[in-house]
């Protein structure tokens, strides 16, 4: 068993701004608080929000570390304080954070661990947490996609993007998606999707259109948002619902509530971070007993696009600046 030195090494945010604000730094180890884990990390998923983070735009949520890093996965090296059975030191596990994954220490609920998915590596496993569990709480929880439903992910090569159109794919639906080149495109037909429109060569909202008649379609998930607000709702089927996790058009958006009305449309939206332990800890048990089962017979896999030394997260963010990558981007420790 290795010891948990006294100092670890982390990424630092000399001061809000580009990637070149990132630094290798050193400080202590967390303590495990009641209910924690401490983690070693392996390897850390790069998220869209820690860019935000770094640039002054994002701050963690109250009580959280100031670390980057919303996922990781690792090893079990310490147990806090009233932990339950449920981890021994040594397992290997990954886990969703709220802040501290760029680190080689990182302390989490227990709840927050998962299992690492039969058939996936450890280093692998660090891109997993935040995904699937994004699109598990947004596609499954409360209401269900359905096998036969009619599904469109915006940003179908993103991150969340390859996951989404697996996930609902495995489970049945018929799935479009949207893309900025034809290499992601043609990436996201082979993940299983039906569809993929280049969204900056072509009309996306007619070729859905006529991709969807003339039922319409039944669920979007939506990193869009301003614009495009409009034309989902033109798309959505009667009784069918756009869900929005983030809004790189802008937050602001009119509707005629009439259209609402005569469709019953739900229009919907989640964040993941700033909810509770106990919520995370659910949607954790949740993914593990539904998803978990998918990745060991191969039908999902996680994408990753390129992984950096920890001491690289820079070039990490400049590569998700550049929007070149397809899937996930990691960070790992030797
Ligand atoms: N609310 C939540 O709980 C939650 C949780 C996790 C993530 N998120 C958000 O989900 C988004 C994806 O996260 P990620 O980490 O997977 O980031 P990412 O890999 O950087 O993905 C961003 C995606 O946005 C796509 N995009 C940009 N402009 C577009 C447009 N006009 N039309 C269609 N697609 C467009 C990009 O497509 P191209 O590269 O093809 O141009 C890319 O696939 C981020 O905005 C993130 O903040 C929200």
């Amino acid at each position: 068993m290795t010891a948990v030195p006294e100092l670890m090494r982390f990424i630092d945010i000399a001061a809000p701004g580009g990637p070149e604000a990132l630094r290798l730094a050193t400080k202590p180890v967390p303590q495990p608080g009641t209910g924690e884990v401490l983690v070693r990390v392996q390897a850390a998923g790069v998220n869209r929000a820690d860019l935000m983070q770094r640039q002054g735009h994002y701050p963690p949520p109250p009580g959280a570390s100031p670390i980057l890093g919303m996922e990781v996965s690792g090893h079990i090296a310490e147990l806090g304080a009233g932990t339950t059975s449920r981890w021994q030191v040594g397992n290997a596990v990954c886990a969703l954070l709220a802040g501290g994954g760029y680190a080689e220490y990182c302390a989490v609920p227990e709840g927050q661990c998962l299992r690492v998915p039969a058939g996936i590596s450890l280093r692998q496993a660090a891109a997993i947490p935040e995904a699937a569990i994004t699109v598990w709480a947004n596609l499954f929880e409360p209401r269900r996609l359905f096998a036969g439903n009619r599904f469109l992910v915006q940003g179908g090569s993103s991150g969340i993007g390859t996951m989404a159109i697996q996930i609902a794919h495995a489970f049945g639906a018929r799935v479009a998606t949207t893309a900025g080149t034809y290499t992601k495109c043609s990436f996201c037909l082979d993940l299983g999707a039906e569809t993929a429109i280049n969204y900056r060569t072509q009309d996306w909202a007619t070729e859905l259109a006529h991709w969807a008649q003339p039922h319409g379609i039944d669920a979007i998930l939506d990193m869009v948002g301003g614009d495009y607000f409009p034309k989902h709702i033109d798309l959505l089927a009667t009784g069918g619902r756009l869900v929005h996790i983030a809004y790189s058009h802008g937050s602001q958006v009119t509707v005629d509530l009439r259209t609402i009305m005569t469709k019953r449309l739900l229009i919907t939206g989640s964040t993941l971070r700033a909810r509770g332990v106990a919520e995370k800890s659910s949607l954790a048990r949740a993914v593990e007993q539904n998803l978990w089962p998918l990745f060991a017979s191969g039908q999902l896999q996680p994408v990753i696009d390129t992984s950096f030394p920890l001491e690289l997260a820079a070039d990490a963010h400049r590569l998700m600046e550049s929007g070149r990558h397809i899937g996930k981007i990691l960070l790992y420790i030797d």
